[in-house]
């Protein structure tokens, strides 16, 4: 089967992709697991907002245009994560939401919170900060290919004095997914489940359903929007305390003593006024979701992914060199930062995670050519 037989683009609607998405022009772009291409749309937007500032800057309609760009980022996150617009929270990026929910955790000395051995720094230095400042005791268990052996690797873990669970959803150094429906179902009421979603929003459907407590996700990578964007979706805000203290957070902000934190999802909020980042990713994620549709983005990199799997195997290339079957891709093989800057000069742009792993991103601008191109590349260098 081919990507044409699978994947739901037909030629003519990824050149359309491909000509609202300048960083594809001139390179064949496999790396939005780190940052994303940036569309027209979002180029116009930022450029509107900065061409304001460097003219007007400051008038009397700042603040209404502060707060309706805030809007419309929540309204982003909205469409990201299928949360109500009461439960979202405006972030500079996953770190910053991994952060805001782990400190907002209530947990004590002897507690523990369970997490696996495929997490990124994003998750696993404030989870360390965390144990430093509390005692609680940070658990580690293995990813697990299969699904009922990932749920049953967690819960193995997991005693009366778990806290939460905090995971990815989709490895950003295997690709593989997290079962999470399943998780939630098998864990006991109480433990919370905090999800990175920096690896899965934009690219990978994301159903409020499944029954995460706290979901993060980054806007620079997979919605294709500018650094300095993101944000936390949250089942039920008022489970979390806030940390951060910021203008926003309180009912009455000029009563700061005794003023009631507000109940939804701002309440994790820092201080959000850098207005490039927020209208860029509204503008992002309306071009992703809308123009492109998530579940169609994903179907097609699923597709990018299989076809690039096929060609490696039928070249001979062992199955279990290879990892992720949804839009990463990541090959075991030697000298991968020296194969990464070698296939950059030969105009393909991809990510090595370590000296033996190299990471393919696929995107809905992915051609068959840039595929085919990139596979051969790699089995004549490698
Ligand atoms: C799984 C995962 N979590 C977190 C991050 C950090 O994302 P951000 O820069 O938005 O904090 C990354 C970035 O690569 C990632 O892959």
């Amino acid at each position: 089967m081919t990507v044409a037989a699978t994947s739901p683009f037909d030629v003519d609607e990824i050149a359309l992709i491909r000509s609202q998405l300048p960083a594809t022009y001139d390179i064949a772009y496999l790396n939005a697991g780190t940052l994303g291409p940036l569309p027209l749309v979002t180029i116009e937007a930022i450029a509107a907002e900065q061409r304001y500032d460097s003219t007007v800057r400051h008038d009397a309609t700042f603040w209404d245009r502060l707060q309706a760009a805030q809007h419309a980022a929540r309204a982003a996150l909205v469409t990201l994560t299928g949360m109500g617009s009461a439960h979202v929270a405006l972030m500079h990026s996953t770190h910053e939401g991994m952060n805001a929910c782990l400190w907002g955790l209530d947990v004590r000395d002897g507690d523990n919170v369970v997490t696996t051995d495929e997490e990124h720094p994003g998750l696993l230095i404030p989870l360390r900060h965390v144990r430093d400042r509390t005692g609680v005791d940070v658990r580690v268990a293995t990813w697990k290919d299969d699904d009922e052996a990932f749920v049953a690797s967690i819960l193995s873990r997991v005693d009366a004095r778990t806290r939460a669970v905090a995971l990815s959803h989709v490895s950003w150094v295997s690709g593989r997914v997290a079962p999470l429906r399943g998780l939630r179902e098998a864990l006991p009421h109480g433990v919370r489940v905090i999800v990175d979603g920096a690896q899965s929003a934009g690219v990978y459907p994301i159903d409020a359903s499944d029954g995460w407590d706290a979901y993060s996700v980054s806007g620079q990578k997979w919605p294709c929007g500018p650094n300095g964007s993101g944000g936390l979706a949250l089942a039920d805000p008022e489970a979390w305390r806030p940390t951060y203290g910021a203008y926003m957070q309180l009912l009455e902000p000029a009563d700061f003593r005794d003023s009631a934190v507000v109940a939804d999802g701002r309440r994790l909020e820092m201080s959000q006024e850098a207005l490039v980042p927020l209208v860029g990713f509204a503008a992002s994620v309306g071009w992703i979701a809308g123009e492109v549709g998530i579940t169609r983005a994903h179907a097609h990199a699923r597709a990018c992914n299989a076809h690039v799997r096929r060609r490696l195997t039928s070249a001979g290339v062992e199955e279990d060199r290879l990892q992720g079957h949804s839009h990463l891709l990541c090959i075991d093989l030697h000298d991968a930062p020296v194969l990464a800057t070698s296939l950059y000069d030969a105009g393909f742009l991809v990510r090595s995670l370590s000296d033996d792993r190299l990471r393919l991103s696929f995107g809905c601008w992915n051609t068959v050519s840039e595929l085919d191109r990139v596979t051969d590349s790699i089995l004549s260098r490698s």
